[in-house]
């Protein structure tokens, strides 16, 4: 890591922040894993959920579940944010994802969980605010006089405690200021978002053309990349990957042709002005059809029509660029889709991975679903009836890897295959 992302890193993982709306969060635990989080005063989870803990900041309200017991121990408080590695190799390196708490007093144990939890709404990618948490808060204030305090300190010192986080809690003037479902990253091969950005704020601007829907920035940097780390997008239109870094504690850097605001440095894709081996993940939406016109700049591959091969030879430049900033055995995420223009129809997508392919070993191919295009109306759904012609309904998230020297050879390898019966209603 250079020293660059070392000091980002603890910028970002490292600030506390006092006065601010307090938000209560849930990790889960195992008969195994028990002891390690409540000795260590350590809550940790593996990457799935990432994206939670790392918004987590300080003086945040923590509840712990034992799943194989259903019990749930509370109430803590975080004294660190959030993030990766925060004491290294504990877990045996299984759960790098956590966050250092106190107990706000004493430790209460609450049986049937399960229940207590649905009731408030409280899950590991959900968390709760305000009333509910209040509501929380108040069952382990009861628990301990019921005498499941644990730890037994002093009954009195801890109500009072449990009494000062609940008035801060009721004072609190500031909105909310965090989704109240974290995404959870995508488990299959297709992908169907209905709105172009996620959270809060927004990513990218929605009325840029061609602008690349958030979830997907958002997948690519959780599967491929850990906070802090370095991402470009050579492409970067209205900014979106950077804003989608931003928010997920990544190190971005955008370039385009027409660079539309501050942030974006104005540089063309065919020459990087970055070092060689030195990024975690480039993410490109290139342009792919003719109905496009992105800008008038000279440089701009978007005006070059895709029916024609200098498209392909000119992307293929960009594919070239981004290999030899990428570091070995990092990945770049290409989304691109296909045309069909007056009767004609040219599969972008599969010449551009015929290109990818000659660089890179593949990793997978997404479709992701296209909702928002300017054709998406009953008027165009009949056109392509009557004239027997398809809207273009998806578009391809190619994901490949720059080889390295760990790369397993794809040939020869041998497969033990675990055959399943299938059940009444014929599903597997
Ligand atoms: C599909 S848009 C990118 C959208 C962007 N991801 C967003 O969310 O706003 C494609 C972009 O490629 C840019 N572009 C075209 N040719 C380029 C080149 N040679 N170098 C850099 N950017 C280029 C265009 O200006 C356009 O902004």
């Amino acid at each position: 890591m250079s020293t660059l992302q070392v000091g980002i890193r603890k910028e970002i993982m490292g600030k506390g922040e006092e006065g601010v709306l307090k938000r209560g969060f849930l990790f889960a635990c195992t008969d195994k894993s028990e002891s390690e989080c409540l000795d260590r005063l350590l809550f940790a989870t593996g990457k799935i959920y990432g994206p939670v803990v790392i918004r987590i900041r300080r003086g945040d309200i923590l509840f712990l579940n034992n799943i194989d017991t259903d019990v749930l121990y509370g109430v803590f408080k975080a004294v660190s944010d959030g993030g990766l590695d925060i004491e290294e190799g504990t877990f045996n390196g299984r759960y790098r994802y956590q966050v250092k708490v106190e107990p706000l007093g004493g430790v209460v144990k609450v049986e049937k969980a399960r229940r207590v939890l649905s009731r408030f709404g409280l899950k590991r990618n959900r968390p709760v605010f305000r009333g509910k948490l209040l509501g929380l808060l108040e069952i382990f204030k009861s628990g301990a006089q019921k005498g499941d305090l644990l730890n037994f300190q002093n009954l009195k010192e801890y109500e009072d405690a449990m009494t000062k986080e609940m008035e801060r809690i009721k004072n609190s003037k500031a909105e909310v200021d965090i989704e109240e479902e974290i995404p959870l990253i995508e488990a299959t091969t297709f992908w169907d978002f209905p709105k172009q950005s996620y959270g809060l704020t927004p990513k990218g601007d929605n009325k840029y053309a061609g602008v690349t829907p958030a979830l997907i920035i958002y997948n690519m940097i959780w599967r491929y990349t850990e906070p802090g780390d370095l991402v470009v997008d050579p492409m970067a239109g209205s900014g979106t990957t950077i804003d989608v870094c931003k928010e997920e504690k990544r190190i971005a850097i955008g370039y385009d042709i027409h660079s539309t605001r501050k942030d974006i440095i104005k540089n063309d894709a065919r020459e990087i002005p970055l070092g060689d081996n030195s990024v975690d993940m480039v993410f490109i939406d290139s342009p792919y059809g003719d109905n496009i016109r992105y800008n008038e700049e000279q440089g701009n591959i978007g005006n070059i029509s895709s029916e024609s091969e200098e498209f392909y030879d000119e992307l293929e430049k960009v594919m070239k660029e981004s290999k030899r900033i990428l570091k070995e055995g990092k990945v770049l995420g290409w989304l691109i889709g296909d045309q069909w223009v007056k009767n004609k129809f040219t599969p972008v997508g599969l010449k551009i991975y015929e290109r990818l392919s000659r660089r890179f070993e593949p990793v997978d191919i997404i479709c992701v679903s296209r909702r928002s295009q300017s054709s998406n109306t009953e008027v165009w759904q009949n056109r392509a009836r009557r004239f027997n012609f398809y809207l273009r309904g998806f578009k391809y998230l190619i994901i490949v890897r720059k080889h390295s020297r760990k790369s397993e050879p794809s040939q020869g390898r041998r497969i033990k295959w675990a055959y399943y019966d299938r059940n009444k209603s014929g599903k597997v």
